[in-house]
């Protein structure tokens, strides 16, 4: 069993906090390390050595394209070591190897892409009618304290990360107290990598603790946060009390709608993807699954049928396509909500623990279908964040959009259909800040990610992502040597 530490200034340090946090193998159960639970002690130390490290330290002095390079050597460290972050990935998360593996690969791509996108951000020269040269320059907001959940830890690190060392910025991340491990594995290559000390600190840490001492920190100029819209809602308070900038990704109740022209297979491969992959720990999980009448039974039958042939299992073997969650508070909630369902609407398919062998052990649940759900029960209302999907019929395009609207969240939405006509007309009256056509989840670092409504504030990614790290400072040279002249 490993014993962590934070990781601050530059290298890992003993906590002042006595609490820890045991952090376990959701597959077994085993307790696989313990941290600290930081104290507003090692909060204060975290955010004086960014705060130092902004102001002044070499970091303050940095250029586009040595911060570039910082996140191009982070990208070719995470490649060299994909296997074993990888592997700690699903040991902790639980998610099956081949998604882990997928998440190294991405977290690496996110790093190259902001390292390219470092040397693009410059100002604007404005064309304003004196002899003067106004200019609107940008500039790194300052110490960013970043808070992400525990369903992609590494993935959500790197968004948060690799944006912020972009604009030059600093920071302190602190991962989800459940799956801590791969963001402090990855900070053994911080100084490898170029950055200098102070410029990221990492807590490990509650949410009530540690959490929520970095947002009130007076020395703390920006909090980026991912997870529940109860906590995005408790920190955009307390943000208030200092008007820190903030930028919140929540999650959602995104629909999944299927007319009955859409290619067959595709759809019922999409539903199943949209719902299932990461075990439905997914903010934007396609957990509404709109069917047109026409096709409604059949497809209700082909997706339950296809969720019966995904293989259950620890994440660590090769042939699991569904690991277990990532906690006992998230298998209790989802459990939870299995049953529910079972009041709410009619069953297809699970709506229980996963059981036998090996799956004792661990957080495991069965893919879960209900069927003939009312869009205003609980079961479609409220983010499960597990493998549980609510199947609603719809009879037109009309009623369609109308159902998929009536949420109080708006992250993401998909549309299946071979009319171009009636996907244009889909994806200009879904309120999602993601919208696809004929698939669901693709997310690429170039695309801006986030949410409408409830879901969210700000954008991750693309050049939306640097934004939310940088300001903008308006700066006026006289060129006219003449005095005012007004008095
Ligand atoms: P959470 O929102 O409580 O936790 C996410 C992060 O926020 C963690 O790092 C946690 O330590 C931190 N946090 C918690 N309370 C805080 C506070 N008062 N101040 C500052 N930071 C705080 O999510 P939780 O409890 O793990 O999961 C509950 C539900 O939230 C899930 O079932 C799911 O519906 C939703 N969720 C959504 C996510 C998304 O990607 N949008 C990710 C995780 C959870
Ligand atoms: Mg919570």
């Amino acid at each position: 069993m490993q014993s962590s530490s934070l990781y601050i200034d530059g290298g890992f340090v003993e906590a002042r906090s006595r609490q820890t946090i045991d952090v376990i193998n959701p597959a077994t159960q085993e307790v696989i390390a313990r941290v600290p639970d930081a104290s507003d002690a090692d909060v204060d130390a975290a955010v004086a050595a960014a705060r130092r490290a902004f102001d002044t330290g070499p970091w303050k002095e940095s250029t586009a394209q040595e911060r570039g390079r910082v996140l191009f050597r982070l990208a070719a460290i995470v490649r060299d070591h994909a296997a074993e972050l990888a592997e700690l990935e699903t040991l902790n998360n639980g998610k099956p190897i081949v998604e882990s593996e997928f998440d190294v690969e991405d977290v690496a791509t996110c790093f190259e892409y902001y390292g390219g996108l470092a040397t693009k951000i410059h100002g604007d020269i404005l064309p304003v009618p004196d002899k003067a040269l106004s200019l609107a320059m940008r500039e790194p907001i300052g110490v960013a304290a970043q808070i992400i959940p525990w369903n992609y830890p590494l993935l959500m690190a790197a968004w948060k990360l690799a944006p912020a060392v972009c604009a030059g910025c600093t920071m302190v991340l602190k991962p989800a107290e459940q799956t801590p491990l791969t963001a402090l594995e990855l900070a053994k290559h911080f100084a490898d990598a170029g950055l200098p000390p102070g410029v990221v600190n990492i807590l490990t840490g509650l949410g009530e603790t540690t959490g929520a001492a970095l947002v009130r920190h007076p020395g703390v100029d920006k909090v980026a946060f991912t997870g529940s819209v109860e906590v995005g809602k408790i920190i955009m308070r307390s943000a208030a009390d200092t008007l820190k900038k903030i930028s919140l990704e929540l999650g959602g109740k995104s629909p999944n709608i299927f007319f009955a022209d859409a290619d067959f297979e595709s759809a019922v491969d999409g539903a199943l993807f949209g719902v299932f992959i990461n075990q439905g720990e997914v903010c934007s999980a396609g957990s509404r699954i709109l069917v047109q009448r026409p096709i409604y039974r059949k497809f209700l039958d082909a997706v339950t049928s296809k969720a019966r042939t995904i293989t259950i299992g620890p994440g660590l073997d090769r042939t699991s396509k569904m690991g277990p969650l990532v906690s006992r508070a998230q298998f209790d909630r989802v459990r939870g909500y299995q049953d529910l369902g079972k009041a709410e609407a009619k069953l297809a398919i699970g709506g229980g623990r996963a059981s036998g062998g090996v799956l004792e052990r661990g957080f495991f649940v069965e893919p879960t279908i209900f069927y003939d759900v009312d869009n205003g029960a609980r079961i479609a209302q409220e983010e499960i964040f597990g493998p549980v999907a609510a199947v609603i019929p719809f009879e037109d395009e009309e009623e369609a959009i109308r159902i998929a609207n009536d949420t109080y969240y708006g992250l993401a939405a998909a549309v299946w259909t071979r009319d171009i006509f009636r996907a244009i007309r889909l994806v200009k009256n879904l309120k999602a800040g993601i919208v696809w056509v004929n698939h669901m989840q693709p997310t690429y670092v170039e695309a801006p990610w986030g949410g409408y409504k409830q879901s969210g504030i700000g954008r991750e990614l693309g050049k939306w992502g640097v934004e939310e790290y940088l300001q903008v400072k308006q700066v006026y040279i006289n060129l006219n040597e003449q005095p005012i002249g007004w008095y």
